[in-house]
């Protein structure tokens, strides 16, 4: 749903909760997370979505990471998922939906999650994802708000799969690019997120839908710091910026940019292929993170270490501009 319309739907209506809720609906916090004891944590997240590549299985295996993703967001470990499948099935060939769930199932079995259950329906439109519960320590939730002046904020994975997507649809991406931005779409966050567990991490979210600037926003929106992000520094797709230059633009990324814009200031001469990319909706896109300063160096040293070599420092916190976002 385009952002926002979901909080429009909810405003007015009395939520229930109580205080061993820990992170709720108020904060658009990636998952929300439900104190059992003293020393567990609930998190619970659901995601779900319409085919984003042609192959079944390969469809599963990225729907999957997705869906895993947000617990990792907030420094979890995924336990247990249920299926939600939305098929066709009166005019879609059943191997189909087997190959998703595959997939699916691979992806849980790589990242230590078991599959519990599940709930399917006929739908005119082929949807498939996950809800995903996981455990966290009640002390130790990264929460997408909490960013300190002089942070470094570093990204994991490169932006660009809604772009390289559209590419793909008007058939102009090559297979070597299809290739890799499935890889890129199926890998896990659980590395990446295990990393964190060693470094004094003070806000984190995951990149989706909302792109770059969108997750950002809701990162500093209300706050009392302000970011400043250095766009030669973000790592991009390889081809996602020329695509974008020829327009190959998602819908979403449109949106996403009118929804936040009064918050984002960007010289006039950025590049708009550049800034459509720190706006482009992203599938399982990667971590973002907060880290003071005189660590950064070290975490993205040691994000590299476990392979995950396009992590990068793309911006700082600041204590002016407060609640923005600046572009250089
Ligand atoms: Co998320
Ligand atoms: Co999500």
């Amino acid at each position: 749903m385009p952002p926002g319309d979901l909080a429009a739907a909810l405003a007015g209506l009395s939520i229930p909760t109580n205080e061993n809720v820990l992170v709720g609906l108020g904060t658009a916090d990636d998952a929300g997370v439900y104190r059992i004891s003293a020393d567990l944590a609930l998190i619970q997240t659901v995601d779900f979505f319409t085919p984003i590549v042609d192959d079944p299985y390969d469809f599963g295996r990225i729907a999957a990471a997705n869906a895993l993703s947000d617990v990792y967001a907030m420094g979890g470990v995924p336990k247990t998922a249920m299926n939600l499948v939305a098929f066709p099935l009166a005019s879609m060939d059943p191997q189909i939906l087997r190959d998703i769930l595959a997939g699916g199932i691979s992806i849980l079995e790589e990242s230590g999650t078991v599959l519990l259950g599940g709930h399917s329906v006929e739908d005119d439109e082929l949807k498939y994802g996950l809800s995903v519960t996981g455990f966290v320590h009640p002390d130790k939730i990264l929460a997408n708000q909490g960013l300190m002046p002089g942070d470094r904020l570093i990204l994991t994975k490169p932006l660009g799969t809604g772009v390289m997507n559209t590419a793909v649809k008007a058939g102009l991406a090559s297979d070597k690019q299809i290739v890799s931005i499935t890889a890129l779409m199926a890998a896990l966050n659980r590395d990446a997120a295990a990393v964190m567990t060693r470094f004094p991490i003070t806000a984190c979210t995951d990149i989706t839908g909302f792109g770059l600037l969108g997750h950002l926003a809701e990162m500093v929106v209300g706050t009392r710091v302000g970011v400043t992000i250095f766009s030669d520094r973000v790592p991009l797709i390889s081809g996602a910026l020329d695509f974008a230059g020829m327009g190959l633009v998602p819908g979403g990324a449109f949106r996403n940019r009118k929804f936040r814009e009064s918050m984002v200031a960007m010289d006039a001469d950025l590049n708009p292929a550049l800034r459509d990319l720190l706006f482009d909706p992203q599938t399982s896109g990667g971590l973002l993170m907060g880290c003071p300063k005189k660590r950064s160096q070290e975490l993205v040293d040691a994000l590299g270490a476990q392979g995950i070599a396009d992590a990068a420092v793309i911006g700082e916190v600041t204590d002016r501009r407060r609640g923005m976002i600046t572009i250089i």
